[in-house]
């Protein structure tokens, strides 16, 4: 049997469409293969958000390449927003690289494979008519309990510093029935957690036409109408499309968890407008405090951009007393990177790296001690917690998920999947410790 094996970059929009590939692989009859090494058909689900991304996949195409030195038989694909977006030069970049093809076309990679180069057209692009939802296609599933659904692709924000719009194109939503469909056949198959995927959730339906239109808060009311699903996630809202009506449909439906990921990107009312997020600190902050009465034990995490062109020290101090002022439980942190063809890569004043650098290293920090504060708080107290197997560090442990996505790492006998409670005991900034206790 030949063997594939994908590797993936990039959020989780890459991690569900590489689902999508694998289980489109199996369908074809291939098995997976441990490691690169021992694969036959070698696929790199590519990320193209920051210059590092692309740093890493270099590496990777270089390793990819001398597997195929060794032997020509082996086949290489390059899948994603890096394939997508240089896809006029990837060939000639890397001529390694057999096919190629973007987020919205993965099916154009089994089909090539069942053709596979009768042709002889190695060094091709796949693309189909039109962009498709990745969720039409089978899936190899991580975890036999938890499953993302895919309820738009694509984004209509023009964030001035983002690549993803030209990449994933406009946002096109799924009618709600088949995101229904799907999350019933979920249950059915024993998933209990399931995230809803987009790059901007809460916007989800306004493309829909009129008869079909749903909003993103009557989506969630119908995800939690599923018997059998008992935690439902959404990722990533954007603060302008927050409106009232989600945050009443998180606080009133049960299987609604109590975190939101809600990026920020800056705390300065200057560089929020010139990153055209549409909203301020201020409104922001009111969401913030809108979201909190209403679900009294929320968890939110937030994105936090450093160093974004024309960022003084000022504007950076503005950054640093959101974090505090919001209280957020967790952050991702990222120094700016210039990307193709964005409104922000030709604006003057770009700050200087070892800028970026001091600042960054502040920020991750307060990031930090906050997030440390805030679960501090959880000792002593019992949190409901979906197991997802042993710990990474200590194998006498095992790992899950509280349902403000805090990882736990405790002392119980229950298995994968299963939900248990734990009595938290002690917290670092991102894990908490404890015991399983019965509930
Ligand atoms: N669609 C999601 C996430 C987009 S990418 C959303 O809008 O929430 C994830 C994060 O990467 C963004 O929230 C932003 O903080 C960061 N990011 C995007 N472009 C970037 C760039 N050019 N430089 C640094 N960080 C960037
Ligand atoms: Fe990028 Fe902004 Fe769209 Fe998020 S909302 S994907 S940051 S353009
Ligand atoms: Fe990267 Fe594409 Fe996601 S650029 S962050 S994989 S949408």
């Amino acid at each position: 049997m030949r063997r594939y094996h994908v590797t993936t970059f990039g959020c989780q929009m890459n991690a569900h469409d590489s689902e999508r590939i694998k289980g489109m692989l199996e369908e074809l009859g291939l098995g997976e293969a441990p490691a690169l090494e021992d694969a036959d058909v070698m696929v790199i689900n590519t990320c193209t958000i920051r210059e590092k991304a692309e740093s890493r996949l270099s590496a990777h195409l270089g390793l990819a390449k001398a597997l195929k030195d060794a032997d020509p038989g082996r086949l290489l694909a390059v899948g994603g927003c890096f394939a997508e977006v240089q896809r006029d030069r990837l060939f000639e970049q890397f001529p390694q690289i057999d096919f190629a093809f973007g987020p919205g076309s993965i099916a154009a990679l089994g089909e090539w494979l069942t053709a596979e180069r009768n042709d002889g057209a190695s060094g091709s692009f796949g693309t189909g008519d039109e962009r498709r939802f990745a969720a039409e296609l089978p899936s190899r599933r991580e975890r036999p309990f938890q499953g993302w659904v895919q309820i738009s692709m694509g984004c209509n924000s023009v964030c001035s510093y983002c690549i993803v719009p030209t990449v994933r194109g406009k946002q096109m939503s799924r009618p709600a029935p088949e995101i229904v469909a799907e999350i019933e056949r979920l249950a059915v198959d024993g998933v209990r957690e399931i995230t809803l995927l987009g790059q901007n959730v809460n916007s989800y339906g306004r493309d829909l036409p009129a008869a079909e239109r749903l909003d993103f808060a009557s989506l969630l009311r119908a995800c939690d109408r599923t018997p059998g699903i008992e935690r439902i996630r959404f990722t990533s809202p954007h603060p302008k499309d927050f409106r009232s009506d989600v945050i009443a449909a998180m606080a009133e439906c049960g299987s609604v968890c109590e975190h939101a990921h809600l990026p920020a990107q800056s705390g300065s009312n200057r560089i929020l407008k010139t990153m055209r997020r549409t909203y301020d600190r201020g409104r922001f902050l009111a969401l913030v405090a809108d979201m909190r009465r209403a679900i009294p034990d929320l968890a939110i995490t937030t994105d936090l951009i450093v160093g974004f062109p024309g960022e003084t020290d000022e504007d950076f101090e503005q950054t640093l007393s959101l974090v505090e002022e919001a209280g957020f439980d967790g952050a991702y942190t990222f120094v700016y990177s210039p990307r193709y063809d964005t409104e922000a890569a030709s604006l003057p004043d770009q700050v200087p790296e070892e800028i970026k650098r001091e600042r960054i290293e502040r920020l991750i920090e307060l990031v930090q001690r906050t997030a440390r504060d805030r679960n501090e708080r959880r000792i002593g107290g019992v949190e409901q917690v979906l197991v997802e197997g042993q710990s990474r560090t200590d194998s006498t442990l095992l790992r899950g998920r509280t349902r403000r996505n805090t990882t736990v790492n405790f002392a119980g006998t229950a298995g994968a999947g299963e939900l248990v409670g734990v009595r938290v005991e002690a917290t670092s900034s991102t894990t908490l410790r404890g015991t399983q206790v019965v509930l």
